[in-house]
C-alpha cells in the first residue's frame, strides 16, 4: 500500500498529522475561532481537531470522503455539530445559517484555479457581516530549506502555489486578504501559507 492508499485509513491518517505536526498547524488556525461562533468547515476530513475548538460552538463539516466524514460522525456529532458527505454547493451554502468563520484547511491546493474561485465565492456568500475565511495550504516559498521544497514538491496536492498565486486568487473574492508564511509549526520542514479573507466583493 502507497502513502496514498495508507491515508484513506482514517486512523492512519489521524496519526500521521500528529506525527509531523500537522495538527500544530490546525490549532493556529482554530485560534481565530470565538466561543459562540457558527463555523463551516469546507473539506474538514476527520476533523481531528474539533476537541481544540472553541465551546460553545455552531458547526457544520463537508468532506467528499465517507470514512472521513463518517468516523467524525461517530466521535463529535451532535445537536450542534454536523457532518455532511459531499461537495459544498449552492444548494448546501442555501441550508446553512449565517456563519462566522469558514475553515479551509488544507484545502485549496487541492483544487484548480476555477475550483478555488468557485468555492472562495461560495463561501463568501455564507458570511455574517464581519463573518471571516481562513485557509492554510503547503506552498512554495523563496525561503524554504531543501527539505522543506521537497515536501512542497511531493504534497498530495495537485495544486501547491506560491504565496502570491493563492492571495490572487482571494482577492477575486475579497476585499481584504492578510496572509503569512508558516514555516516553524510542524516537525518537519515544511511551508504553509496562511489566509484571512474579510469583506466579501458582493456582486
Ligand atoms: C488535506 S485534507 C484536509 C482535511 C482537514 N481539513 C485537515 O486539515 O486535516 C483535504 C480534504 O479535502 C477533501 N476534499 C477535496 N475536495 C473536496 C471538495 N470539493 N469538497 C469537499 N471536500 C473536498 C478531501 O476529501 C480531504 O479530506
Amino acid at each position: 500500500m502507497g502513502l496514498k492508499g495508507l491515508l484513506k485509513h482514517v486512523p492512519a491518517y489521524v496519526l500521521l498529522q500528529r506525527i509531523v505536526g500537522a495538527d500544530r498547524l490546525r490549532y493556529r488556525c482554530i485560534e481565530e475561532i470565538q466561543p459562540g461562533e457558527t463555523v463551516l468547515d469546507v473539506g474538514c476530513g476527520p476533523a481531528y481537531y474539533f476537541p481544540r475548538l472553541p465551546s460553545p460552538l455552531n458547526y457544520h463539516g463537508f468532506d467528499t470522503d465517507a470514512p472521513y466524514i463518517d468516523w467524525a460522525k461517530e466521535r463529535f456529532g451532535g445537536e450542534n455539530a454536523s457532518f455532511h458527505c459531499g461537495d459544498f454547493d449552492e444548494a448546501a451554502a442555501k441550508a446553512l445559517p449565517p456563519i462566522d468563520v469558514v475553515l479551509l484547511l488544507g484545502l485549496l491546493h487541492h483544487l484548480s484555479d476555477e475550483q478555488c474561485t468557485g468555492l472562495l465565492d461560495l463561501a463568501a456568500s455564507v458570511l455574517s457581516p464581519g463573518g471571516r475565511v481562513i485557509t492554510v495550504d503547503t506552498c512554495f516559498e523563496p525561503t524554504q530549506g531543501r527539505i522543506s521544497r521537497w515536501m512542497s514538491e511531493n504534497d498530495r496536492g495537485e495544486y501547491v502555489r506560491e504565496p502570491a498565486a493563492f492571495e490572487k486568487l482571494a482577492l477575486q473574492s475579497f476585499g481584504e486578504v492578510d496572509g503569512k508564511v508558516i514555516n516553524d509549526a510542524t516537525h518537519v520542514p515544511a511551508s504553509y501559507w496562511m489566509m484571512r479573507m474579510t469583506a466579501p466583493n458582493r456582486t
